[in-house]
């Protein structure tokens, strides 16, 4: 496999799961002149069949046989929540050099803990798709805020109407983003409503939050129900609002409606919105960068990533338990089980008639 890819000068891409995430991995993989995607897999036969025709791949309904045989370099996994540890395992197995998988990390720690083990024992390289932070208002915040420009920050926030297992994984990131990925201490969170625990992306209705990071700066996130409307944004599933407070002002992205800022040189804003065709070839190309050079390791990285989850995952233990939840932590159990247990026929109230269609009681 090194002398095919020595020939053609690619890096050999497996992916699994051809839905709405695993296409648009696979075409950005494509696009990009350092990767080829050599193959693809699915349970469902004729997204498979598709999704095989369309890349010129070969094609298998079981992971670990494909990866066995094909020896991909990327080993790329796009399936639902449910499946983590398992896919990590078939692509260490596999010898990959880098796994590319999508957010959220796990559902609960004992398989969030299982998945670091498979990676520290493995040493392979790995990345959590959280790619809105290519959008090139994402970026205008950040830019702000590292130019100090807002003083002295001391709070980082984020909402999100969507609910948690879909949208609080991107929240949490882009706000670590926002204050220099400073380790977090403890938490404390709340939770309400179960009707979205049916979900494939199982979940409270509404999530909410404080962070303490070790920096000083306060991190508070809420999503789901009773996270506010952000009337700026028509689409619904882009009505996130993620940012910072300093000193000497704020600035702030919308997810679907550009951003803004005062400081202390005034007041500004400029475009932007989430999309995947701009904000997947960037994401791609820095696999092919970190997987070049060690030194340049990828932005949305693993151990960046765990440290994100870990942080949701405390934060629902917070919700059951009361009171404030020390990390790292230490002991894995099933978060979302108890969480489940916990709320089991609770409703949510809404903050806003938008939120009605999905959480109406
Ligand atoms: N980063 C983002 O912006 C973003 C956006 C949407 C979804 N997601 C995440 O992407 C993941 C996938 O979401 P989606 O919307 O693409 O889902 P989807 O349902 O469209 O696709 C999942 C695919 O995985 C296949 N699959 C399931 N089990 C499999 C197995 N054992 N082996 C091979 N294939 C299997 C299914 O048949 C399906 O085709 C989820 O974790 C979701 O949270 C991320």
């Amino acid at each position: 496999m090194g002398w095919e890819r020595a020939m053609s000068g690619k890096y050999r891409v497996v992916v699994v799961g051809m839905g709405k995430r695993g296409l648009h991995h696979a075409q950005a993989f494509q696009a990009n002149g350092r990767f080829q995607v050599v193959g693809v897999c699915d349970i469902d036969p004729a997204r498979l069949d598709t999704a095989a025709a369309k890349f010129g791949a070969e094609k298998g309904t079981d992971a670990l046989e494909l990866a066995l045989k094909l020896k991909p370099d990327v080993f790329c996994f796009c399936t639902l929540p449910a499946l983590r540890a398992e896919m990590v395992s078939a692509g260490v197995k596999s010898g990959a050099k880098l796994i590319a998988f999508e957010k959220p990390v796990a559902l609960n720690t004992k398989e969030g803990f299982a998945v670091r083990k498979l990676m520290a024992d493995s040493g392979v390289k790995a990345v959590v798709s959280h790619q809105h932070r290519y959008g090139e208002h994402y970026r205008k915040v950040k830019e702000i805020i590292a130019s100090n420009a807002l003083g002295r920050v001391h709070t980082v926030n984020g909402t999100a109407t969507g609910w948690m297992m879909h949208m609080l994984s991107h929240l949490i990131d882009y706000m670590r983003w926002y204050n220099r990925e400073s380790p977090a201490q403890w938490v404390m969170g709340q939770a309400e409503g179960s009707g979205k625990f049916k979900d494939v992306h199982p979940s409270p209705d509404y999530m909410g939050g404080f962070v303490q990071f070790e920096n000083g700066v306060r991190g508070i996130v809420e999503c789901g129900a009773g996270a506010p409307d952000v009337p700026e944004v028509d689409y619904w599933w882009r009505k996130c609002r993620i940012g910072a407070q300093g000193a000497e002002g704020f600035a702030e992205v919308l997810t679907g409606g550009g951003w803004r800022a005062v400081t202390k040189n005034g007041v500004a804003s400029g475009p932007g919105c989430m999309n995947y065709d701009l904000d997947m070839p960037p994401y791609v190309q820095e696999m092919a960068d970190w997987l070049d050079d060690d030194r340049k390791v990828h932005s949305c990285n693993f151990a960046s990533a765990y440290a994100g989850f870990e942080i949701m995952m405390a934060l629902c233990r917070s919700a059951v338990k009361g009171g404030q939840i020390a990390l790292p932590l230490t002991e894995a159990c099933d978060e979302l089980a108890s969480l489940k247990q916990h709320l089991e026929n609770r409703k949510a109230l809404l903050s806003s008639p938008v939120n009605a269609k999905e959480y109406g009681q």
